[in-house]
């Protein structure tokens, strides 16, 4: 196991290019050309001019142009797209009595289609009574331990990313749409500050691979800008969907580092500032990766 370390894991000549800042041999490579028309009659904005507070980035694009052409077919078809699946799920769950209160979340917001139509779109955003930027996740737990009488549910389970998925399919086509001013100003500073800091053995920041070597070759896959416009992401490594902060994580303990909690102010505001980033993209998820 010890020994699978960095060549194994991300490929030598990688490693070191990426591991020691010699940016010269690689740099960021835009992706080739292609449309996202999903069951044929949505078109979906998957790359655009990177909006107020972005820096550094010529285009935003999303995670979906770096795939191969089979996987980007996959996606174009929600009868091929296995994340429709747990969307189907979760309208099972959004109609289910649940809790002490005798309540589902139908009960109180009518239909998905009716009530959170827009809701992804400007998600992460700050909650006045909550009193701090909250995702999607704690709204859902917020309404289900104090208006359902419900337990919480573990932030990224498989109950909780079917609901987000859900809730993020209500908005497809829409163009993200995250505050980065008022009460969410410091949160965005803070996410900003994590992106461009170089964690762990390796010493990487999330730009060292999202930012400077988008389009470029890492192990097995391109690289892609890490956006979260496609979240939750349905995966074919691990066959289910993967919510954005399981792969936060993911990403972070590739750096060899101590990673933050799911859920942790950390990865809220990592959240505000990458979906900052893709500020005028369409919310497509749920998105099929490899
Ligand atoms: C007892 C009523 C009630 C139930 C049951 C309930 N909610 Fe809510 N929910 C609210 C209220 C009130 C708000 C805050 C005001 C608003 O945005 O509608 C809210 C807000 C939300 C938001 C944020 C919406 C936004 O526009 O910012 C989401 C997401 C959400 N609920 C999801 C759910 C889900 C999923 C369930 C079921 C697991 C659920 N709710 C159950 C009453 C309820
Ligand atoms: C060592 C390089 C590396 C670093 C550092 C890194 N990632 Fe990643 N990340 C990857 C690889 C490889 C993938 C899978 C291919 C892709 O989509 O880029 C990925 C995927 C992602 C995705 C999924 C994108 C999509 O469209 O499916 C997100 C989001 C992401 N990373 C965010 C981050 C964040 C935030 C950080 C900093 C905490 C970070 N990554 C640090 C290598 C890295």
């Amino acid at each position: 196991m010890k020994n699978r370390s960095l060549k194994g894991a991300f490929g030598l000549a990688t490693v070191t290019v990426l591991a020691f800042g010699a940016v010269s041999a690689m740099a960021e490579t835009p992706p080739k050309k292609a449309e996202l028309v999903v069951n044929e009659d949505t078109k979906l904005v998957t790359e655009t001019t990177p909006k107020e507070g972005i820096s550094n980035l010529e285009k935003a694009y999303d995670g979906w142009r770096f795939r191969s052409s089979e996987t980007q077919a996959v996606q174009a078809d929600d009868f091929d797209n296995p994340g429709m699946i747990f969307v189907d799920q979760a309208l099972d769950q959004w109609n289910a009595v649940d809790g002490t209160e005798g309540k589902s979340c139908a009960s109180c917001h009518g239909t998905p289609e009716e009530s959170m139509k827009g809701v992804r779109a400007s998600y992460p955003k700050w909650d006045d009574s909550m009193g701090k930027v909250a995702t999607i996740e704690m709204e859902i737990n917020n309404c289900r331990t104090n208006r359902m009488g419900a337990e919480a549910w573990k932030y990224t389970g498989g109950k909780m990313t079917a609901m987000n998925a859900l809730i993020t399919l209500q908005s497809r086509g829409m163009p993200v749409d995250v505050a980065i001013d008022g009460k969410a100003k410091p949160t965005w500073e803070h996410g900003k500050e994590m992106y461009y800091t170089r964690t762990g053995q390796l010493e990487l920041s999330c730009a060292s691979c999202h930012e400077q070597h988008y389009g470029d070759r890492i192990r097995a896959e391109i690289l892609s800008q890490g956006q979260i416009n496609g979240f939750p992401a349905y995966r074919l490594k691990n066959g289910k969907l993967n919510s954005i902060h399981a792969r936060f994580k993911g990403c972070v303990r590739d750096t060899r580092a101590e990673t933050y909690k799911p859920g942790s102010d950390d990865f809220v505001a990592l959240e505000l500032y990458v979906a900052s980033r893709g500020n005028g993209l369409s919310v497509t998820g749920p998105s099929v990766r490899n």
